[in-house]
């Protein structure tokens, strides 16, 4: 077996520089989160928006549902990844939020981007009983509706659709046995659901915070 690899903040920083360079627009991104301080641990890491753009351009998606947004820096990213035909819907209950990720993606002059703002369990009712389906969810909201998310989720993904969801490895917490804390033990929870899940095929990737993409049979 090769020696395993250890991923230091300086080599992190070399596998970004080497991977498809950012956008002005997302580097703006980056700038604002970091001068909301502790905000700015709520964005994806580099590493993980490059990931998305990968997945998205090599499944040849065109229809993406992100829930939770922030100040849009994963919308955008896997926005601009999409083909010129293809559309994101992304949800948050943070008006505050999503107009200055708005504002980002007038920017970029990135029309593909639908903003819902109101509480996701919400608006993923509404899209169910709209009938819409999507070829790639996002997750990445509130940990306490984690589960109910991903099972609506399952109602609106696509066949051999993604559903990719963030923090799975909770900052490497999850087998910490002397952990107990609160939202550990949610993400545990749902690992466990995910891993019996025979509706889905799954893989755990140690990108960002750990990164699952489930792929709908
Ligand atoms: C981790 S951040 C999303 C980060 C974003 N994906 C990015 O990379 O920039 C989580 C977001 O979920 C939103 N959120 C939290 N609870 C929510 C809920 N119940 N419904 C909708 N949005 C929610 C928050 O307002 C916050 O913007």
């Amino acid at each position: 077996m090769p020696k395993k690899l250890d991923l230091t903040e300086n080599l992190e920083k070399y596998i970004i520089d080497h991977s498809e360079a950012l956008t002005d627009v997302q580097k703006e991104i980056i700038r604002y989160n970091i001068s909301l301080g502790n905000h700015q641990r709520l964005q994806i890491s580099v590493s993980q928006a490059q990931f998305l753009q990968t997945l998205i351009k090599i499944s040849n998606i065109k229809k993406i549902l992100e829930i939770g947004s922030f100040t849009g820096f994963s919308a955008l990213s896997m926005a601009l990844a999409l083909p010129f035909d293809g559309f994101l819907i992304s949800l948050d209950k943070s008006s505050e939020f999503s107009m200055q990720a708005q504002s980002f993606y007038e920017k970029a002059n990135e029309k593909k981007i639908k903003q819902i703002i109101k509480p996701a369990i919400e608006s993923l009712k509404e899209l169910k009983d709209s009938g819409q389906k999507f070829d790639l969810i996002f997750i990445d909201a509130d940990k306490e509706n984690y589960l109910n998310y991903y099972e609506t989720c399952i109602e609106l993904i696509n066949k051999n659709g993604l559903i990719v969801i963030d923090n799975v490895l909770w900052h490497g917490e999850v087998v910490d046995e002397t952990n107990n804390d609160k939202f550990t033990n949610i993400i545990r929870q749902f690992n466990e659901h995910i891993k019996k899940d025979n509706r889905i095929v799954k893989n755990i990737i140690p990108i960002g915070d750990g990164l699952t993409i489930c792929i709908k049979k």
